[in-house]
C-alpha cells in the first residue's frame, strides 16, 4: 500500500460516525471517505431488482459506477460518476436497501477495490463498518464507536426533527436494531471492531466529548 496515513472509524448505524469523521477530517485537514455513501449510491442506482438479478447482471450495473473523492475536511465529497449524490441517498428506505446490497460478495469486492484505490492516493479519514478490519487493515489509527440502540434512535430522531421530519422513536429503534442485525451477522466483512481498534462507547458522551477523545489519541498527528 502507498505511504498514506489512514484513520478508520467504524461502528453501527446511527452512532454519529459520519458527523464525527467529517469533523475529525476538518480538524486534521484530511479528506473524509464516507464508505456508507458508496453502498447507498449503489442501492439508489441499481435499485431493488438488482438484489434478485444474477451476479453477471449485478456486476454489469456496478461496472457503470465510478467513485472518486474530492476536497478535504468539511468540503470532502464522494462523487459517483463525477456527481455528488444528494439527500435522495439519505432515506431509511435507501439505507435498508444499501444494507442488503452490502451483504453481496460482488458488491463488497467492488467497493473494496474502489475504497483501497482511493486510500492509495490520499491520506484520509475513512468511516464505515469494515474500514479497520478489511479495507485498511494496516491503518495507522483505528477507532470503533458504539452506543446503545435507544440512544442512537434518539439521536436519529433529533436529526430528522431538525429536517422537519417527525419519526416514531420505537420504529427508529427497530430499524436500527434490524440494520445492526444485518450488518453484524453477514458472512463477509461483518460489522466488528478490529483487534487493534480503540473502542469508544458514545452513549453518554456528546459529539464534542467524543471528538476530544479521538483527538487526544491522535495528538501526535494534529
Ligand atoms: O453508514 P451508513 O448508514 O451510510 O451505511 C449504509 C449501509 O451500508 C449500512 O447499513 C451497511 C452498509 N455499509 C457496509 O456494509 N460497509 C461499510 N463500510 C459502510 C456501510
Amino acid at each position: 500500500m502507498a505511504n498514506t496515513t489512514i484513520i478508520t472509524l467504524d461502528g453501527p448505524a446511527g452512532v454519529g460516525k459520519s458527523s464525527l469523521a467529517r469533523e475529525l477530517a476538518e480538524q486534521l485537514q484530511l479528506p473524509f471517505l464516507d464508505t456508507g455513501a458508496m453502498f447507498r449510491c449503489i442501492a439508489l442506482h441499481i435499485g431493488p431488482q438488482g438484489l434478485e438479478a444474477g451476479e453477471a447482471e449485478l456486476k454489469k450495473g456496478l461496472a457503470g459506477l465510478e467513485f472518486s473523492l474530492q476536497g478535504v475536511g468539511d468540503g470532502s465529497a464522494l462523487l459517483c460518476n463525477g456527481k455528488e449524490p444528494g439527500n435522495e441517498i439519505r432515506t431509511e428506505q435507501i439505507a435498508a436497501l444499501a444494507s442488503k446490497f452490502a451483504a453481496l460478495p460482488a458488491v463488497r469486492e467492488f467497493t473494496k477495490t474502489s475504497q483501497q484505490s482511493i486510500g492509495e492516493k490520499f491520506s484520509l479519514v475513512a468511516e464505515g463498518r469494515d474500514t479497520g478490519t478489511v479495507i485498511f487493515p494496516k491503518a495507522k489509527h483505528k477507532f470503533f464507536l458504539d452506543a446503545d440502540p435507544r440512544v442512537r434512535a434518539l439521536r436519529r430522531q433529533k436529526q430528522l426533527a431538525e429536517q422537519g421530519k417527525n419519526e416514531d422513536l420505537d420504529q427508529l429503534e427497530q430499524q436500527i436494531r434490524q440494520r445492526d442485525q444485518q450488518d453484524r451477522n453477514r458472512p463477509i466483512a461483518p460489522l466488528k471492531a478490529a483487534d487493534d481498534a480503540i473502542i469508544v462507547d458514545t452513549s453518554l458522551l456528546n459529539m464534542r466529548e467524543v471528538l476530544q477523545q479521538l483527538l487526544q489519541h491522535l495528538k501526535e498527528l494534529v
